[in-house]
């Protein structure tokens, strides 16, 4: 039975994908949304905020420190009176320097910046996106979180986890039913903003492949985010054999695996695990759970 089903919805996902590159899905109004984007200082983050008309002022914050992310994020429902309903994770650092020349502070500052500032960002604004069954998390990774290439480990690693962390999350929106709480990972090919300069392909390969122009690539972001796209790489050639992922990893129960496990930790462990005395930070409620 199940696996009938999973051979129906990989035929629905197909045929579903062929229609769409036909006939356009409708995009979703987004006035009246709250956007909040990190990273916004970026050439990338710029361009989205300037498609979302974002006109509010920014606020200066170190996404890599989570007690200012969980105080700004109260601060911002409480001068606005309104939900972030919209959360595009956009800020990204990568080292430049070979692991065994690079600062190990700079290492770690990748993996702050592009992997663990998810995690606050997350807890701060998505419980009540799953609240109101509203919402739409937007993680800006990277080909570079898909495919590696050499000399540039802390960038990968943290794109990975950036890949990774985001498609746990889908997951759990999914099984959980939190269907009205969209997500879209977008994986861009090397982006002209300056971040990568002088890196470069193959020359007969660079004609297909060339850095993409910052606005071609928000561009391309916000078709695919207006229509709630779960994945898009940019360019479109790069894309994953994605398709039946979802659908298959829900036959094989992959996409609620680890539901036991994250239990049996809890039980077990209770009285260390959900107590944990050692923050000296105990004042908001997030740093105390
Ligand atoms: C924000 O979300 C919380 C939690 O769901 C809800 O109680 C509150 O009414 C929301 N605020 C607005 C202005 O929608």
């Amino acid at each position: 039975m199940d696996l009938q089903m999973m051979l129906l919805d990989v035929i629905y996902f197909i045929l579903r994908g062929s229609v769409r590159i036909v006939f356009r899905p409708r995009t979703k109004p987004i006035d009246g949304e709250l956007v909040l984007i990190t990273g916004s200082g970026g050439v990338l983050g710029r361009l989205f905020a300037l498609e979302f008309t974002w006109d509010l002022g920014p606020r200066l914050v170190d996404v890599t420190n989570r007690v200012e992310v969980y105080c700004t994020a109260d601060e911002v429902r409480t001068d606005l009176g309104r939900n972030v309903t919209m959360l595009v994770n956009n800020a990204r650092v990568v080292a430049r320097e070979r692991l065994m020349d690079c600062p190990d502070e700079l290492v770690e500052r990748t993996m702050k910046v592009n992997c663990h500032a998810l995690f606050w960002m997350t807890k701060a604004f998505v419980p009540q996106m799953k609240e109101q069954n509203h919402g739409h998390i937007i993680t800006i990774a990277s080909v570079l979180g898909l495919f590696s290439t050499a000399c540039v480990e802390d960038y990968c690693a943290s794109k990975f986890s950036a890949v990774g962390f985001h498609e746990s999350l889908a997951h759990e929106l999914l099984t959980e039913e939190f269907d009205g709480v969209k997500t879209t990972l977008v994986c861009p090919y090397i982006v002209d903003t300056g971040m990568f300069d002088r890196c470069k392909i193959r020359d007969e390969v660079a004609l297909f492949l060339a850095p993409l122009d910052p606005e071609y690539c928000v561009e391309q972001a916000m078709n695919a985010i207006l229509i709630d796209q779960p994945l898009v790489c940019i360019p479109r050639t790069l894309m994953k054999a994605q398709l039946s992922n979802v659908v298959t990893y829900r036959f094989m129960g992959s996409d609620k695996c680890m539901y036991p496990f994250i239990e049996t930790v809890c039980l077990a462990y209770r009285p260390s695990c959900c107590h944990r005395t050692d923050y000296i930070e105990k004042k908001h409620p997030l740093l105390s759970q």
